[in-house]
């Protein structure tokens, strides 16, 4: 019986299927299901499987080879690979267009080149005057790079495939590169999975650093397969605000290092600079003074970074009231909101509330509850928060505030900053122990949200609802 030569597979999660559909059923994406012709049919199955050589199983204990790591000479970037780069190891830069993987990625290459390392560049976007072009406004136009401009995977497999490979090879991007022996468009899945595949085995087997850049599509996702991720040894997303300078390199997967680590760097005339203080960077525009703003002392994988909050409350002439946040969470605020007005009587039922992160950066963390309740009274109040206060801790449903991971770390980036107390949770982390502060900050324990409002006398003034009976 004839197979038939085609199949369906979505575009966004890979999934298979015999016929076309509108939404995929196993990633819940529309419109992402595409016709591909299917893989031929190599060798039957059963047969290739039957001669197989016995693996031999091993104990856990037993020394193997530190792994050594190539530095890149670009602090950031190391410290988010987990210590620089292990050989055979292939890393995944994610980003939305022109954020600068393409500067990093370049940036890395001419440090390392100069530094005696054997680095090739592939660019299948940019034509190679563009690429020169970039490297000459980067100051690297002397650098030994191996520069190329191609797609067909062929030739690049080819050209890599030699006895003495590149010590770092970078594609950018694995959208744009294709492999002849299927029919399908670049950057469709079965391509870029084809190709980050042979990338990889040939990555692993001459044991070069392997760099594939990759786009992210509107919904904030890698386009293509998610399965490039699950491919590779470590994954970097690269983001960004358009209207900001600095850019954020951050670890979502590193089998290398520990995830959740960031890089912090600055888009400047000449390239992509580090930035070694963050929290001096996000904090150069502070007022002090002004009702609606609080700093939060973050945490960034191991790396505090303290931000400042901004909240406006201002009366609504809307039936329902605007809730409008960047750079935090929109359902978190909700919650928030809901808690000061259950457990604390204070009624934002007429009043829009808008909340910014400044800076771009985007906070994820719980923590940040109390600096973001902190904000929004002390605009809705009109009483400015002290400006020498650093704010942070989780806010429960019944408005206990809750313990948060690390304080000691947050108390000391703090303290180095030059701020004064620490509006912080009187609990403990299970297992955690008082550390004592660093010396010249004051911590000012909380249990309660309605000790915050406390400090906010006046929120009790234009809207608020009857104190509850304690
Ligand atoms: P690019 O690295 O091309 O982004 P990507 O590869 O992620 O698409 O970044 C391009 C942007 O960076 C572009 O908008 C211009 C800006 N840029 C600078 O501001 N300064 C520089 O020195 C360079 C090289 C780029
Ligand atoms: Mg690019």
């Amino acid at each position: 019986m004839a197979k038939s030569t085609t199949r369906f597979v979505c575009q966004s999660c890979g999934a298979v299927y015999g016929k076309w559909a509108g939404r995929c059923e196993a990633c819940g994406a529309w419109n992402s299901i595409a016709e591909e012709a299917a893989p031929a049919a190599s060798s039957p199955q059963g047969k290739a499987l039957a001669n197989g050589r016995v693996i031999d199983f091993v104990s856990l204990q037993g020394v193997g080879e530190p792994v050594a790591r190539r530095e890149t000479g670009i602090g950031e970037l190391d410290r988010v690979s987990g210590g620089g780069l292990v050989a055979g190891s292939v890393l995944l830069v994610g980003g939305d267009p022109g954020i600068g993987k393409s500067t990093l990625l370049l940036q890395a290459a001419a440090q390392l080149a100069l530094k005696a390392a054997k680095c090739a560049y592939v660019s299948g976007e940019e034509s190679v005057d563009q690429v020169r072009l970039r490297a000459r406004r980067l100051g690297f136009e002397q650098a030994p790079v191996d520069l190329a401009a191609a797609m067909n995977l062929r030739d690049i497999i080819a050209t890599l495939d030699v006895a003495q490979p590149p010590d770092v090879v970078i594609i950018d991007s694995i959208q744009t590169m294709y492999l002849d022996s299927l029919d399908s468009a670049p950057g469709t899945v079965s391509q870029v999975r084809a190709c980050a595949h042979e990338l990889i085995r040939l990555a692993k087997r001459r044991g070069f650093v392997l760099f594939l850049v990759g786009h992210v599509t509107k919904e904030g996702t890698l386009a293509g397969p998610r399965v490039v991720e699950h491919m590779v040894d470590t994954v970097l997303y690269f983001e960004g605000e358009r209207g900001h300078h600095f850019r954020i390199l951050r670890a979502v997967k590193n089998r290398f290092g520990a995830t959740d680590e960031i890089g912090v760097f600055e888009m400047t005339d000449g390239g992509l600079g580090e930035v070694a203080n963050p929290s001096a960077l996000f904090l150069a525009e502070r007022r002090g003074n002004v009702a609606g703003s609080c700093v939060f002392a973050g945490l960034e994988g191991s790396r505090p970074v303290l931000v400042e909050i901004q909240a406006l409350v201002a009366p609504s002439s809307l039936g329902t009231p605007r809730r409008a946040v960047v750079g935090w969470d929109s359902s978190r605020l909700s919650m928030l909101l809901a808690v000061l007005e259950a457990r604390c009587g204070i009624a934002f039922g007429g009043h829009d509330v808008y909340l910014n992160v400044a800076g771009g950066l985007k906070i994820s963390e719980p923590a940040a509850d109390l600096a973001v309740a902190c904000a929004v009274l002390s605009s809705f109040s009109g009483v400015p928060a002290p400006a020498d206060i650093v704010v942070f801790g989780e806010i429960g449903l019944s408005g206990e505030v809750r313990a948060v991971a690390q304080p000691d770390l947050r108390l000391k980036e703090a303290a180095k900053l030059g701020f004064a107390s620490a509006l912080m949770p009187r609990r403990l982390r299970t297992g955690g122990r008082k550390a004592s502060p660093p010396e010249g900050i004051t911590p000012r324990e909380v249990g309660h949200a309605q000790d915050v409002v406390a400090l906010f006398p006046a929120a009790n003034a234009p809207g608020r609802k009857e104190e509850p009976k304690a």
